[in-house]
């Protein structure tokens, strides 16, 4: 008989609506006006994402697996876990990878994939369930930011952040992050970090400016998000897509640009929120970084980087560090 998937709940739907409120409130009071880039995530922007994974512009995913691919039985032996967690789990595709490799050192004990998505959890832990029936699964509602503190100890761990995420953090936010993350980490512990590099602007452009426009859809629909949550009427379709390249600060910026004066009323907010044509408001910053970066943010944080490996074309990086 088959049991029913553990899962912790650390993340309330009551707590995420309290921080989208307050988050919303902050960014619309500020110039310029922004939204945290973590909202973006309900169920239609999480298949929005799926979507974007697969595109021709978008590098990052395809490449981060191709990594995986080849250095799996390496960053596994390397780590010599019994214990995956993973920070942003989502649909723990390229987990697969990672997991094979534990399990061929015959150390593979137990997952544990922390996300603030359960319908993505719930998805995930029943997919991975059939392929690999002797591992134990805990799945952990939270969000990485805050409640880092209260992640399972079972085992010992290998922390996997993933997918260039870590970029969404500005450098202040990002170095708290590491230094919790660092805290909670036993000597033999290790955190396996996706990063993506620095390379041509245009390409990176491309990369959040697609085509197809599936990204612009993304985008806007952090406003639907708000609409729904706090009884907002923001026209998504009056706000154009924005990708620029910040050369100063090494970032993908991500803007919604008001296409005319407009004024958005936020019921539950209690607050009207006026537009000027031409206003943009920024959804989302995704930092690109080079290794001298990653090592010394690591380093700031406690961490000391072991072992770094990237794509033949050097478009994206693996770093596995130790307390
Ligand atoms: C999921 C945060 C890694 O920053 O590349 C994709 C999100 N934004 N296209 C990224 C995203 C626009 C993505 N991460």
């Amino acid at each position: 008989p088959r049991t029913a998937p553990r899962i912790s709940r650390y993340l309330t739907s009551a707590d995420l609506a309290e921080s989208l409120a307050r988050d919303v409130r902050q960014g619309l009071d500020h110039t310029p006006k922004s939204i945290p880039p973590k909202y973006f995530y309900d169920a239609r922007g999480s298949e929005l994402f799926e979507e974007i994974t697969e595109l021709e512009e978008y590098y990052p995913t395809r490449t981060e697996e191709s990594i995986l691919a080849t250095y799996a039985a390496e960053i596994t032996k390397l780590a010599d876990a019994d214990t995956l967690v993973e920070l942003g789990s989502g649909s723990s595709t390229k987990t697969r990878l990672l997991l094979d490799g534990m399990r061929e050192i015959g150390r593979l004990a137990r997952y544990i994939p922390v996300d603030v998505s359960e319908s993505a959890l719930r998805g995930a832990i029943e997919s991975l369930h059939v392929d690999y029936p002797g591992m134990a699964m805990h799945g952990v509602i939270a969000d990485f930011e805050r409640h880092l503190e209260l992640l399972p100890q079972e085992g010992t761990r290998l922390v996997a952040f993933l997918g260039g995420t870590i970029g969404n953090l500005a450098p202040a936010q990002r170095a708290r992050f590491l230094t919790a993350l660092r805290s909670g980490l036993r000597p033999q512990e290790r955190l396996l970090l996706g990063t993506d590099l620095v390379k041509d602007p245009g390409r990176l452009v491309r990369a959040y400016d697609d085509a197809s426009g599936v990204t612009a859809e993304f985008n806007r629909n952090v406003l639907r998000v708000v609409n729904h949550a706090l009884h907002a009427d923001f026209d998504p379709e009056a706000f154009e897509h924005v990708a620029l390249w910040n050369a100063e600060q090494e970032w993908i910026e991500m803007r919604l640009r008001s296409s005319r004066a407009q004024r958005v009323r936020v019921a539950d907010l209690d607050l009207n929120v006026t537009f000027e044509v031409g206003e943009e408001l920024r959804t989302e910053i995704s930092a690109k970084f080079r290794e001298e970066r990653v090592r010394e943010e690591l380093r700031a944080a406690g961490l000391s980087l072991e072992a770094w490996w990237t794509d033949p074309a050097g478009d994206f990086a693996l770093s596995l560090s130790a307390p």
